[in-house]
Order: structure tokens, then sequence, then C-alpha cells
């Protein structure tokens, strides 16, 4: 009998690919995420951060570094059977600790839930406050040049998390 496997959140291995994909597909037919290609997601699967159970990945972040002082969170995705159980803040706060462990000051999303970045220490922001080089996927995008997406940033030396016990 095989042994199931324990829920966690890590790094991705190969075989976490594929599984990413999906995620990001689903949530890009709604229009909350760009769509990734597979080689894409193999191109940054070192950007990735998954939640991953017995049933495969379910949950998945990206930090994608732009400059010595600036990383975006992007591809935030949890599916939807495990919504509302802070997977998704976990994943975020995951990825936000990689960027302090790269000493990286700042990390901004592209968003269309700014109060989820928000609750989490986010400040909204012009888009024309970051630097041109973050929007060059964005000609890809349906939305452009109307994108309705809302700019966020937080300072990483300036607020704690709660640890993984959940204290601040
Ligand atoms: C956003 C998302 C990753 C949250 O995952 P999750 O595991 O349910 O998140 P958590 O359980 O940690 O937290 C749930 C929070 O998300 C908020 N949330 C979820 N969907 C939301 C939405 N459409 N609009 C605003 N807030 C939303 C909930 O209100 C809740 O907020 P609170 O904890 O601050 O009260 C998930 O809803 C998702 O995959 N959405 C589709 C993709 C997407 O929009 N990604 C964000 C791209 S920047």
């Amino acid at each position: 009998m095989t042994k199931a496997k324990q829920a966690c959140i890590r790094k991705p291995t190969v075989e976490d690919a594929q599984g990413i994909k999906r995620l990001v597909d689903d949530a890009s037919t709604t229009g909350a995420l760009l769509p990734r290609s597979l080689m894409e997601i193999y191109e940054h699967l070192r950007d990735f951060t998954v939640y991953a159970d017995e049933d495969g990945v379910g949950g998945c972040c990206a930090l994608h570094i732009d400059t010595a002082d600036l990383a975006e969170i992007r591809s935030l995705v949890v599916s939807e059977r495990l919504r509302g159980r802070d997977i998704g803040e976990r994943l975020l706060l995951a990825c936000l600790d990689e960027a302090r462990a790269l000493s990286i000051s700042k990390a901004y999303a592209l968003t269309r839930i700014p109060e989820f970045f928000e609750r989490r220490h986010f400040v909204r922001i012009e888009k024309s406050e970051l630097p041109h080089k973050v929007f060059k996927d964005c000609v890809r995008c349906t939305m452009f040049p109307g994108c309705d997406e809302i700019a966020v940033i937080r300072d990483l030396r300036e607020t704690p998390d709660r640890d993984a016990a959940g204290e601040e």
C-alpha cells in the first residue's frame, strides 16, 4: 500500500509542472491570471512555491525577480476545492520569505483582488511607479492596453508576518 503524501508548502520538482499549469490555466479562464505555457513553467520553475497533498499540486505562487530591490508576486492560485483554508496566504508568505532571504526589499503584485494583499501589509500604488520592464508580459494579455489590474507593493523591511505558529 502506498503511503498518502502529507500536505505541505514546498519548492516544486519538475513533476509538479503539469499540476502548476493546470491551476494557472483554470485561473486564466476567468482572467485572474495570465496563461503560461508548459515551457514557461519549466523555465521559471524555481520561481514557484507549491502547496501539494495526496491529490497533487493544489496551489502555487511565484516570486519573479525584476531588479536588485524589487520582485513580483505572480501566478498565485489555489484550487477551488481548497480555498478559504489559508493556503493562499501561506504560499504568499513563503514567497515573501524567499524574497527576504534573497535580500530583496520590496515585493509587488498586479492584481484584481487588492484587498487580499492589503490585508497582508501591501499598499496600493500607481502602476506608473513601477519600472517599465515589469510590463513586458502585458502585451500578451487580452486586456492590454485597457488593463484593470491594480498595483500593490510591500516593503519587506517594515512589517513582520505571523510565523508558522500563527504568531505576529
Ligand atoms: C486568491 C486566492 C489565491 C486565495 O486563496 P485561498 O487559499 O482561498 O486564500 P486564504 O484562505 O489564505 O485567504 C482567503 C482570502 O482570500 C480572499 N479572497 C478570495 N477570493 C477573493 C476574491 N475574488 N476577491 C477578494 N478577495 C478574495 C478571501 O476574502 C479571504 O480574505 P481574508 O483571509 O483576508 O479575509 C484564491 O481565491 C484563488 O486562487 N483565486 C483565483 C486566482 C486569483 O485571483 N489569484 C490572485 C491573482 S493576484
